[in-house]
């Protein structure tokens, strides 16, 4: 894949990106804090595609940035500490972890099947582009997996060139380091992550003593959790043949011995892509999330590409707890 650096004072540059956005594609961009790598966070398959371009060994959520409040709100659901915030820092480096809107438009793969959701307002064209889409814009930081984070439009082409159509060029990065993101909960504020916006000034603005996580690592990576997102019932991995009664989740078109006992199939791909069955596996999971549903077998699924992070996910799901 060819990748095209546009500048920003291109007057075609947004409308491009825009376009991109639309088809589903990835548009690397800047924002006041770092660059991002930008989908659409209502299209499953596009945000698969941003862990396959980072090469993520797993799925991380990610922020959604939006054009405002109000769209912001049909996102997440906001109280008046979240509320205060917003007002006073946005648009700006401040992200806030906020429990999901009930009938979010985003995909449950960009909130990796959680039920809060990271939000913030940036400066400037990633802004402009989520209101021009009229929903939010997913964008981790533009950088590979492990690599350093981009703050600038060479340093984004040198890990991200061949792997995305479009770089969108606003010069040098401002702020220079990730947003802070901030978790406000019952009238307490839990700092998840350090960045452009300091505890001081978030005490400053509230009044109130800005605590870190009670398990930090719980909370401030939440795909890092053993048991992460697991349904009620007992996952079975790489399971060749089903047993009676079993609920299945399926790949491709292998079919395990004894699929014909099986109480339920979701495939996640019945064509085998693994980027299809990304973007389903989260629904696949909370479909089977009910207590009726004790025993799922998991067929076994290729663990190249998007498949280190779908069997990576599948293996949280399915260890003790
Ligand atoms: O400045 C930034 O925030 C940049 C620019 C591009 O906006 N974005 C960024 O995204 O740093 P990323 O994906 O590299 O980091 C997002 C962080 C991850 O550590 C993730 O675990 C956390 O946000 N996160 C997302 N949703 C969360 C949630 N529901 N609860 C807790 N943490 C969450
Ligand atoms: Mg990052």
């Amino acid at each position: 894949m060819q990748t095209e650096i546009l500048s920003l004072a291109d007057p075609e540059a947004e409308r491009r990106a825009e376009a991109l956005l639309r088809d589903g594609d990835l548009v690397a961009l800047p924002t006041e804090t770092v660059y991002g790598l930008a989908a659409d966070s209502g299209s499953g398959a596009a945000v698969a595609k941003i862990f396959e371009a980072k090469g993520r060994p797993r799925f991380n959520p990610l922020i959604c940035h939006v054009d405002g409040i109000a769209m912001a709100e049909r996102i997440a659901v906001f109280d008046d500490l979240a509320h205060h915030l917003a007002k006073r820092f946005w648009p700006g480096p401040l992200t806030l972890v906020l429990p999901a809107a009930a009938d979010t438009p985003v995909h449950p793969l960009a909130m990796a099947g959680l039920a809060t959701v990271a939000v913030r307002m940036p400066q400037g064209v990633a802004a402009r582009l989520a209101g021009r889409l009229g929903r939010p814009i997913v964008a981790p930081s533009a950088n590979p997996s492990g690599r350093v984070t981009g703050t600038s439009a060479e340093a984004v082409a040198r890990g991200l060139s061949g792997r995305i159509p479009l770089i969108l060029d606003g010069g040098p990065s401002l702020v220079g380091v990730e947003s802070t993101i901030v978790r406000p909960q019952d009238g307490r504020l839990v700092l998840l992550r350090a960045g452009g916006i300091s505890r001081a000034e978030l005490s400053a603005a509230t009044g109130l003593a800005v605590d870190d996580p009670e398990d930090g690592a719980k909370i401030a990576a939440p795909g890092a959790l053993a048991s992460h997102y697991a349904p009620e019932g007992r996952l079975r991995l790489d399971a060749s043949a089903i047993e009676p009664g079993e609920f299945v989740i399926a790949f491709g078109t292998d079919r395990p011995d004894g699929l014909e006992n099986a109480a339920a199939i979701v495939n996640l791909s019945p064509r085998g892509d693994l980027r299809e069955a990304a973007a389903n596996l989260f629904a696949a999971l909370s479909a089977f999330d009910s207590a009726r549903v004790e025993r799922i077998a998991v067929a076994p699924i290729p663990r190249s590409g998007l498949g280190e992070a779908i069997n990576d996910r599948l293996k949280r799901a399915a260890a003790p707890r």
